[in-house]
């Protein structure tokens, strides 16, 4: 695969120095002094530059790019009419506040999230700067509407990492350790999750237990349903392993939460935005949220976040909620343009090179005794290893030596789960970097399961 950018006459992935190179060991040695030790990187890799769905690193490395940043550049990195949109808006306005003072890039991006919302009924849309705010801000409106403070949140779920959010996450505890206390009246109960069933039973047979047992237990013995304000979940599982629940979970939790008088939040940080196919993951199953959180792939990359609610929801009063950079000008341009590619041909792209990528990623499941399960929609795709396809014990070490054999061999790719290899490029990835991105895993599996079997026959160092 050749790419026009960078140099011509260099393919992609081109590694001429294993990273890090000398000029990326200076940058990691300065920034490992300086910045917070609690930040996750898993390999040195220090970025120059990107276009589309390739990297540069500060050795002129390039890479392929199947993480967008954690599925945050959207239209692939520095896409040229986003960046047109951001330099424009740049010289106009870079801020003012919109909790205070009007501007035209806030009202219209307010307008466009309120018509593309899932669902017919009128939205109103609050702005925030990130995926955890726009969690906080549902969180509040949806106890100051309901005036009741309990939430149900679920195992695996990642929400962000500020208080609030913090207390529905339950993803890793080392994300909550030393943290406590965090928001009282929040219960966490199984995601429906067919490949590795909280409740131990099998679909088909199992009664959709993981919506059946809030009114046949939660409701009865812990939680009273009259004092929940909010179901707040993720249409596809992110953090906790891209785990797609099955066919009818939306649907049945939705009208659960209608007869209880409680809020359907639908968590679409990670999912909106075209990802999955279709705009808002939550469609795939035809489901209305009351409330909808974005923010990752709305802007491409500048900072950006909202809660989309129903007009009618959200009730509460001046002053009740606002930020100061929430809504800022030029990451409202970002988001505009980065919808109108979306809608253009993004979204479609995402259906069409998904279904390709599942389907190869399918194939090597039957020569790769490591695969477990390849689940997803769009280019929101997990391939979940297990130690034995049998007892499904997940390959957490294997995963993470996957992941670096793709990084030497110059493929991006991240984790997500105990031992899920998550593939989110840019929605600008073509077949052709899929077909790449799938040789360079093969190979990578290959190779972790030769180390397997000779350390298994003894021979392994
Ligand atoms: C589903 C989901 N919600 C919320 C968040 C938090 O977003 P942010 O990191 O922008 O605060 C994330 C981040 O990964 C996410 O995946």
């Amino acid at each position: 695969m050749r790419i026009a950018m960078f140099d011509k006459n260099r393919t992609v992935p081109h590694i001429q120095t294993p990273p890090p190179g000398p000029i990326s060991r200076e940058l990691i040695e300065t920034d490992e002094r300086f910045v917070s030790p609690s930040y996750t990187r898993f390999y040195p890799l220090a970025v120059k530059c990107g276009r589309g769905s390739v990297l540069e690193d500060m050795d002129g490395n390039l890479f392929l790019d199947f993480t967008a940043g954690i599925a945050v550049c959207a239209t692939g990195h520095c896409h040229p009419r986003v960046v047109k949109a951001i330099q424009d808006q740049a010289a106009k306005l870079l801020h003012i506040c919109g909790a205070d003072f009007y501007y035209p890039p806030l009202r219209d991006l307010a307008k466009k999230l309120a018509q593309i919302a899932p669902g017919d009924s009128p939205k109103r849309v609050l702005f925030t700067n990130s995926g955890a705010e726009a969690i906080e801000a549902a969180i509040k409106l949806a106890r100051y509407h309901t005036r009741r403070q309990h939430i149900i949140a679920f195992y695996g779920a990642f929400h962000g990492r500020t208080m609030g959010a913090l207390s529905l996450t339950a993803s890793k505890v080392s994300q909550r350790r030393r943290f406590e206390p965090l928001l009282p009246e929040v219960t966490h109960v199984g995601y429906g999750n067919c490949y590795r069933c909280p409740y131990n039973l099998t679909y088909g047979s199992c009664g959709i237990e993981c919506v059946t047992h809030f009114e046949k237990k939660l409701f009865k013995t812990t939680v009273p349903a009259e004092e929940v304000a909010a179901i707040i979940v993720e249409p596809i599982q992110g953090e906790g392993g891209y785990v797609v629940p099955p066919p009818e979970y939306h649907r049945e939790l939705k009208a659960l939460a209608e007869r209880h008088g409680i809020l359907y939040v639908a968590d679409e940080v990670q999912s909106g935005l075209g990802r999955t196919g279709k705009m808002w993951a939550i469609e795939h199953w035809g489901v209305e949220p009351d409330i909808v959180c974005t923010a990752k792939g709305l802007a491409s990359g500048l900072p950006l976040g909202a809660m989309i609610a129903k007009a009618g929801i959200m009730d509460w009063e001046q002053g009740a909620h606002a930020s100061t950079f929430g809504g800022n000008p030029v990451s409202c341009v970002a988001a505009l343009e980065t919808i109108a590619l979306v809608e253009e041909s993004l979204m479609r792209n995402a259906a069409e090179v998904g279904d390709f990528l599942i389907g190869r990623l399918r194939e090597l499941a039957e020569r790769h005794p490591l695969i477990g399960d390849v689940r997803g929609l769009g280019l929101m795709i997990g391939v979940d290893l297990v130690k034995d396809r049998q007892t499904k014990e997940p390959a957490h070490a294997e995963r993470d030596a996957v992941l670096q054999h793709c990084f030497a061999k110059g493929l991006v790719l991240l984790g997500c789960g105990e031992s899920v290899v998550r593939f989110c490029p840019a929605l600008v990835v073509t077949r052709e970097e899929a077909e790449t991105a799938v040789q360079i895993v093969d190979a990578a599996l290959a190779e972790v399961e030769r180390t397997l079997a000779l350390d298994e026959v003894g021979v392994g160092p």
